[in-house]
């Protein structure tokens, strides 16, 4: 059975050109490609969901094992696994032209010209996208992704090569696995992006202590879920204090609280990852509680109380 819904669309948003129903959207490499959702699942109700990570060539993965639950969330090593993008075209885009929902393509490459390639490819046909996410922030491929991820100028570089290749939203995925999340979101908001994402997954570890043996084949994977969730509040709230381009929140949503916590922060949408495995029905829910939530709060939408954390010092 369905679940029945409303929207208000005071809980609109916008970002960039593009203006979203809800600030509710489905996080890369947790809904697919956004055309194998259940049917139990009203995906239209999403504010957007962004595919899994798409790369130039189609791409294996790492061998598994390569999922561990860890407390409060699990680590995955997946490796970007992938039908590449000429498939994506072929397969994906037609299917889009039937979804009602805003879908962002998530974009990962080993280098820059990678990453031009598959936007060049993209601008070259017709599709319904409504804007792409780069994803500079994967921990887990050997090559390229992160490098651009820890470093300020190639991330401007990344962005600014990009940008004259698109006027589609441009969101730049940015990495927790760094010492200053800041200057990179400064360095890909200078060179053009309509946004920046946080956060990507935290590298972690998981070993079984009876064989002694790793529990992901790659040794390090990306933590995700709860257990995230405070380090993609400072992530977020650092940016806000810096940046004046939106940020989407991303990390251990599970609850209508958990993104008003984001949107206090100075999120201006989130993205909900981890949960969706548990049920890929937890963003409509949330959708839902976050309508009740803002109707019985003191702000009138969900603009209002972008940034309104209270601190204490
Ligand atoms: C199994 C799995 C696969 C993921 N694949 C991708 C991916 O392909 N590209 C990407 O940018 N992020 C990927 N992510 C990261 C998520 O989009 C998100 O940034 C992260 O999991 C934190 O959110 P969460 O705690 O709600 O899961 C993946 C996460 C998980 C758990």
């Amino acid at each position: 059975m369905k679940r029945k819904i409303s929207i208000l669309p005071k809980n609109s948003i916008e970002i960039g050109q593009v203006s979203f129903n809800n600030p509710i959207w489905v996080a890369s490499g947790t809904f697919g490609y956004g055309t194998e959702a259940p049917e139990l699942v009203d995906v239209e109700k999403l504010g957007a969901i962004v595919t899994k990570s798409i790369t130039l060539h189609p791409r294996e993965g790492n061998p598994p094992p390569r999922i561990v639950e860890t407390s409060s969330g699990m680590i995955n090593s997946i490796g970007l696994a992938n039908i590449g993008v000429d498939k994506y075209i072929d397969e994906m885009l037609p299917i889009y032209k039937n979804v009602s929902t805003k879908i962002i393509m998530n974009v990962a490459g080993t280098d820059l010209m990678e990453y031009v390639e598959i936007i060049e490819k993209i601008e070259s046909v017709s599709s319904d996208l409504v804007g792409f996410e780069i994803n500079i922030s994967c921990p887990n491929v050997k090559k390229g992704g992160m490098e651009f991820g820890v470093d300020n100028s190639m991330t401007a570089e990344l962005t600014s090569e990009l940008r004259k290749r698109t006027d589609r939203l441009l969101i730049m995925k940015l990495s927790p696995n760094v010492s200053d999340i800041v200057s990179i979101g400064m360095g890909a908001q200078d060179a053009g992006a309509d946004a920046v994402s946080a956060i990507n997954t935290v590298v972690g570890m998981s070993i079984d202590s009876n064989s002694g043996k790793s529990n992901i084949y790659t040794t390090y994977g990306g933590l995700s879920g709860p257990a995230i969730k405070p380090i993609g509040l400072a992530a977020v709230h650092k940016l806000y204090q810096k940046l004046s381009i939106p940020i989407i929140g991303i990390g251990g949503i599970v609850s209508s609280n958990d993104v008003m916590e984001y949107i206090l922060a100075g999120a201006s949408a989130v993205q909900i990852g981890t949960a969706n495995y548990r049920d890929p029905g937890t963003g409509e829910g949330i959708i839902d509680e976050l309508n009740q939530t803002v109707e019985n709060s003191k702000w009138d939408s969900v603009k209002d109380m972008v940034g309104k954390a209270k601190l204490l010092s």
